[in-house]
């Protein structure tokens, strides 16, 4: 049977083709006269998302998700994937539906596909715009060659809390940062144009503020000022929406009292009315039913009635508009045009990717084998697990340089811990469909780096527990070496969703695992991979070699091979403060100075007893092979007017012997304003490259707008007043320069 909606587009065509606009139009009557033709049942499939039963990334699985296809019940689909499969999904709702409306198909698409890249908190650490753009431009690639159009990333949540897992899948601290990371992220994903087959409609999440659970733990209570919410959290998301990003997703948190998926100020006042945001709305798994549970719904059916009602247009898999928004509706609980609305927003976005021109479009099994794990991939794997990896610490050991490693070396090297040689552990959390047998293990990276070394492994210890019985082979290992190299950390489920940790301290028994290692007198380098922060201040104090090889994905071991070696200099600096312990949360380098800041030489200011205010290691830090030193902060004025730049200036050296890249980053602090402002902001930064002895000017450019905030009135402005600006290669070591702010 030819399909209606085809005879009608071709309707359309002719009437709009005959000396009318095409274009927005044309995608506007198609979608419109194709909703006329829809009954309640139709629309209301267009707003249910199902997984299909190949992952379950949620709670909940359900049972007949291909019938409720053919019966045009469920119009979109998540966690299907391969050409194969999908094109049988994509033929049940073409073929055999009443108007053959195509699905949707989304996925996870964290940090790559098949061919996984380093977990999103480790590869910001690159400060690299350009190759973050470029990871995400592959992976959606790879993906849609896998048969996808919809990724659920960016994940664009700032937390200052690494007990919650999930700080793995974010760009950190930082609103300023992670907003260029989000845009960065959309544009890659969807390209030029949504209809291209190799790119993905985008999702930014999660809406909002989700990364401020309370105690760091998942799903937990979020409650602040709205000030707070739109310095801190909300940057990212506007840059997302700035970037074009096709779609949103809720969170599952509560906002101070209302949940995300029922919270009309979030999804109403600010996304539609004062972002003017066009495109569609989902919600995260279950987060309608949940509001059950939240205590704001009184069942499923009054809680689909809340999303609904908030501006959510589709539900993924609670089917609370599934089986209840017909009776809503009859009983005047919803109304037909926010029905039609939000079925609107779903058809529009299947217009923009092209499925009403071909539904199989990105159904194409020769692609798939073309692209899926291509060289091409690999390449950009490798390039970008070496700029996320961080140098935390290189001291010598008895006066000889342990790092880097010369490639010609024929020591025995030992090399412990449960991540030395691990496939699955290096994709880090929400791998997707990534390929662990394609992945490059340390041992495998290092045996082929370092042809000469003879390599000795011991396990050592694992994740959970305190099974201590592969201590001894470790110690023997040890001592049979000239070198030990630690490969501690977490494993991949160990971060992540659901994964928050209320110790971050190195898991299972490897704490005491490096102190045994640490007491054979043998030099040690450790390599940390985790999917954030953790409290290692003893081996900071003890272990003269540190590496933050976070979970780097399918090139894991030869990404950490080439910095060992040093063919890699190492550039990541990190862009979320490391706590020294668990009681320091939440810390972070945006901080407010108190009325009574620190002062070593006054008891009674803002510290504590037992440790330093100063974190381990702080937002912006990363050492390199070489070293560099700042000079000559210059500043082309003293003040500037409202009309004004302001010209920075500082001066970049590389005083070691070899070449290296570093991060100029610039802060600015407001000294006095209409509410209290944080004693920095990131306002701007610079990777370079110098070769040993070379000088850079590097140049920055503020404007009063960068000096805006939200002042006790609420109103986004900047106020005259004293300011300084600081430059450094991080958020401590700094230089600073005055300048004022004038009518
Ligand atoms: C999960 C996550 C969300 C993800 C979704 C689909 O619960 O919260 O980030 O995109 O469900 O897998």
């Amino acid at each position: 049977m030819k399909k209606q909606w085809i005879g009608m587009a071709l309707t359309i065509m002719i009437t709009m083709t005959a000396g009318a606009q095409v274009g927005d139009t044309e995608r506007e009557e198609f979608v419109d006269s194709l909703i006329q033709r829809m009954t309640l049942e139709e629309k209301i499939g267009q707003l249910t998302l199902f997984t299909s039963d190949w992952a379950s990334t949620g709670p909940t699985l359900r049972e007949g998700y291909k019938q409720d296809i053919q019966s045009g019940k469920c119009g979109n689909i998540f966690n299907a994937h391969t050409a194969a499969y999908n094109r049988k999904l994509q033929q049940m709702a073409v073929e055999e539906t009443r108007l053959g409306i195509p699905l949707l198909f989304g996925y996870d698409i964290i940090h790559g596909y098949k061919t996984i890249f380093p977990i999103p908190l480790a590869e910001a650490c690159s400060w690299d715009l350009g190759l973050i753009e470029k990871s995400a431009r592959l992976s959606a690639r790879e993906a849609a060659a896998g048969g996808l159009n919809w990724t659920f990333n960016p994940m664009v949540d700032i937390t200052y809390d690494p007990r919650w897992g999930r700080i793995a899948e974010g760009s950190g601290e930082d609103p300023y940062y992670s907003s260029k990371v989000a845009a960065a992220k959309v544009k890659g994903y969807q390209g030029k144009k949504l209809e291209d087959p190799l790119t993905l409609a985008a999702c930014m999440k999660h809406f909002a503020a989700y990364g401020a659970a309370e105690a760091g733990r998942d799903y937990n209570t979020v409650d602040m000022s709205e000030r707070r919410l739109r310095e801190i959290y909300l940057p990212p998301f506007k840059a997302s929406i700035d970037a074009g990003v096709a779609t949103v997703m809720t969170a599952f948190n509560e906002l101070n009292g209302i949940p995300a998926t029922g919270n009309k100020f979030l999804f109403r006042e600010i996304l539609r009315e004062e972002w003017n945001f066009k495109g569609m709305v989902v919600t995260d798994y279950t987060s309608i039913e949940e509001m059950v549970n939240h205590g704001y719904a009184q069942d499923e059916k009054h809680a689909g009635e809340l999303a609904l009602n908030a501006g959510i247009d589709m539900d993924m898999q609670s089917a609370a508009f599934y089986n209840y928004l017909a009776k809503s509706l009859e009983e005047g609980k919803v109304t037909m045009s926010d029905i039609n609305s939000s079925v609107k927003n779903v058809l529009m976005l299947k217009y923009d990717l092209g499925l009403f021109d071909d539904p199989y479009k990105y159904i194409d099994e020769t692609r798939e084998e073309n692209i899926i794990l291509s060289q091409e991939m690999k390449d950009h794997a490798l390039e970008s697990a070496m700029q996320s990896i961080v140098l935390l610490k290189n001291e010598k050991f008895n006066g000889s340089e342990l790092l880097p490693i010369n490639t010609n070396t024929g020591k025995t090297i030992a090399v412990i811990g449960p991540l030395a040689d691990n496939q699955t552990d290096m994709l880090g959390t929400w791998h997707a469909a990534g390929v662990d047998s394609e992945v490059v293990t340390l041992m495998k990276g290092l045996r082929k780096k370092f042809p000469n070394a003879q390599f000795n492994y011991a396990f050592g210890g694992g994740f959970e527990g305190n099974d201590q019985s592969g201590f001894m082979e470790a110690i023997e290992v040890a001592k049979q070496s000239d070198l030990v190299i630690m490969a501690l950390g977490e494993n991949y489920r160990q971060n992540g969703e659901a994964a928050s940790r209320s110790n971050i301290d190195l898991p299972g028994p490897q704490k005491e695992l490096i102190k045994e290692i640490y007491q054979t007198g043998k030099p040690v380098i450790s390599l940390v991979m985790a999917g954030r922060p953790l409290t290692i201040g003893w081996m900071d104090e003890n272990i003269p070699a540190i590496v933050y090889a976070w979970h780097l994905g399918t090139r894991a071991g030869d990404a950490i091979a080439e910095v060992l070696s040093g063919d890699y200099n190492p550039s990541g600096k990190l862009v979320c403060t490391f706590p020294r312990n668990t009681g320091q949360i939440p810390i972070y380098y945006n901080h407010k100075n108190t009325g009574r800041p620190f002062d070593a030489d006054n008891k009674y200011t803002t510290r504590y007893l037992d440790i330093p205010n100063e974190p381990l290691y702080p937002f912006g830090y990363g050492l390199s092979y070489t070293s560099f030193e700042y000079d000559d902060l210059e500043l082309d004025k003293e003040e500037i007017t409202f009309g004004e730049k302001l010209q920075v200036s500082v001066k970049v050296t590389n005083t070691g012997n070899r070449r290296g890249e570093e991060v100029v980053q610039l802060y600015v602090r407001d000294l006095v304003g209409s509410v209290t402002r944080p004693v920095k902001e990131l306002k701007g930064f610079k990777k370079i490259s110098l070769d040993p002895s070379e000088t850079k000017h590097v140049m920055f450019s503020l404007t009063p707008d960068d000096l805006r905030f939200y002042a006790k009135d609420m109103n986004y402005v900047a106020e005259p007043g004293d300011f300084k600006v600081f430059a450094g290669g991080n958020a401590i070591e700094v230089l600073e320069a005055d300048f004022k702010l004038v009518e």
